[in-house]
């Protein structure tokens, strides 16, 4: 009888955990999309909806610096993991660049953790290492990009390997300048190379839609007179061709990191996207609304000083999807509004200027009459001298290709928007080959110049000109005696 009443209650149990569950999972789904009880448990959602043409979502995001200064862009990209792993997507989905040298840096306070905000938790847990160190390459990301897992060199191998219904999300957070984003190792990623791989993707059928958001200085000129419309791609980007972007929660600033950091924790579109992203039901909110709570914090609410424009590029209209079809849907944000827009002010840092504020900070902790703090005081004092040395001998070229007075407003000059930055991408790329052999690296902070090597393309400038301009300004300089980005990774763009 015992026996049987055990049994009993025990069947009983299962039927009522069977019955009860779906409703305790999907209880909270009262208010979504169609405004009643959904019986299947969707938690979170894998695929896209059928009713908005199925396919799978996949991601790629790249973290395009190194050393614990540059902490905010792997802080970015794996808090971007997260958002996304919580959505919905597998890891055989998302590819990550990230070159790994900030959770365990010995400068990290918390070792093994990395935060993305003051009050933020860990957001290195379970982040996929696909492409570290020396793999994190432009030539890996445009492999991985196309699917062609021969073309990758190390790494996972794991590759976009996106069908037609698909649909594609990228990330990318790093320095940059006019014409370039910026990569652990060299080469950079030049502008007309990624639109290349765009092309490429599009005509060879493997997507329905891409959503690009990109986070660098003078990242709308990647874009700018570049981007077709007819790819399927929809891009926003941190900044408008001629702009800085900004880093965010960085010390000495409000809001300001725990005490203990001495580096910015987030970028400030970065964040702004991804703090929206959390707050809103992704199932609801559009990237349209997206784009216009992220263009105003990203502007620091109309204040441009101390903020960036955020540009759009390509086809409009996929504006009006809704999110979670590229960032996923977390079911514990089915009851947060669609939109909303109460979030403050933000202290923040230009990009250029954020390692030589991480270095600051570093310096002003070291105990008085410590070896290293001579180190650090000489890594500063370094930084700084190349960086005279790059703005000096700019303006000499200037004044030798173009003359004493016009030289500065040439090698400046902003051609009109719908122009991308330079005519022959090859000329830009040889140029800037030919000025670091006879100037030295040109590093994060002479990424700037950029746009002065691609007016002297635009104004097709002799080779020997160039060639001379070049020995005049920079020779008799202690190049290699000067800093160099390559051998001290710590603080390269
Ligand atoms: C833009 O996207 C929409 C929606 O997918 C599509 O109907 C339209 O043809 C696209 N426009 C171009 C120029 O490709």
């Amino acid at each position: 009888m015992a026996a049987h009443s055990s049994a009993l209650s025990a069947t009983l149990l299962v039927v009522l955990l069977v019955v009860l569950l779906p409703f305790e999972v999907t209880g909270r789904r009262k208010t979504g999309r169609f405004g009643s009880w959904d019986p299947i448990i969707r938690s979170p959602v894998e695929e896209i909806e059928e009713e908005d043409g199925g396919g799978t979502r996949w991601a790629v995001l790249v973290a395009g610096s190194n050393g614990y200064g540059n902490y905010r862009h792997q802080a970015d990209v794996c808090h971007a993991y997260q958002i996304l792993k919580k959505g919905g997507l597998k890891d055989e989905n998302i590819v990550v660049f990230m070159y790994d040298d900030i959770a365990n840096s010995e400068l990290n306070p918390r070792p093994g953790v990395i935060i993305n905000s003051p009050k933020g938790d860990d957001v290195y847990d379970g982040v996929p290492k696909d492409y570290t160190g020396e793999h994190v390459t432009a030539a890996n990301l445009q492999a991985v990009l196309l699917g062609d897992k021969n073309a990758v060199n190390g790494g996972s191998g794991k590759v976009i390997n996106s069908k037609a219904n698909d649909r594609i999300f990228l990330y990318y957070s790093d320095h940059g300048g006019p014409g370039v984003l910026g990569m652990p190792n060299m080469p950079y990623l030049y502008a007309n190379d990624l639109i290349e791989v765009l092309k490429k993707k599009h005509s060879s059928g493997t997507y329905k839609e891409m959503v690009l958001y990109i986070e660098a200085c003078e990242s709308g000129s990647v874009f700018e007179g570049l981007m077709p419309e007819d790819l399927n791609v929809y891009v926003t980007t941190a900044s408008n061709a001629e702009e800085s972007s900004w880093g965010t929660y960085c010390p000495g600033m409000d809001p300001a990191p725990p005490s203990e950091y001495i580096t910015c924790l987030g970028d400030l579109y970065s964040v702004a996207w991804m703090e929206d992203s959390e707050s809103h039901n992704l199932k609801r909110e559009t990237i349209k609304q997206q784009y216009e709570n992220v263009r105003l914090r990203t502007s620091n609410y109309d204040t441009y000083n101390s903020g960036s424009h955020v540009m759009e590029y390509g086809n409009k209209s996929i504006k009006a999807e809704e999110l979670y079809m590229y960032q996923g849907f977390d079911p514990a944000t089915e009851n947060l509004p669609p939109n909303s827009n109460d979030l403050s002010n933000m202290g923040v840092v230009n990009q250029r200027d954020a390692e030589l504020l991480f270095l600051w900070h570093k310096y002003k902790r070291m105990e008085d009459g410590s070896e290293n703090k001579g180190e650090v005081l000489k890594q500063i004092s370094d930084i700084v001298m190349h960086r005279t040395h790059l703005d000096r001998s700019m303006e000499m070229i200037g004044m030798f290709l173009f003359g004493m007075d016009k030289g500065s407003s040439a090698l400046q000059k902003v051609r009109e928007p719908g122009l991308p930055l330079v005519d022959d991408w090859d000329c830009l790329k040889a140029m800037v080959r030919l000025f670091e052999g006879h100037c030295g690296s040109l590093t994060q902070y002479g990424m700037k110049y950029m746009r002065s090597f691609a007016n002297i393309c635009n104004a097709k400038v002799s080779q020997a000109a160039v060639e001379e301009a070049f020995q005049a300004a920079c020779n008799g300089h202690d190049v290699n005696g000067l800093w160099s980005p390559l051998n001290q990774g710590g603080f390269s763009a």
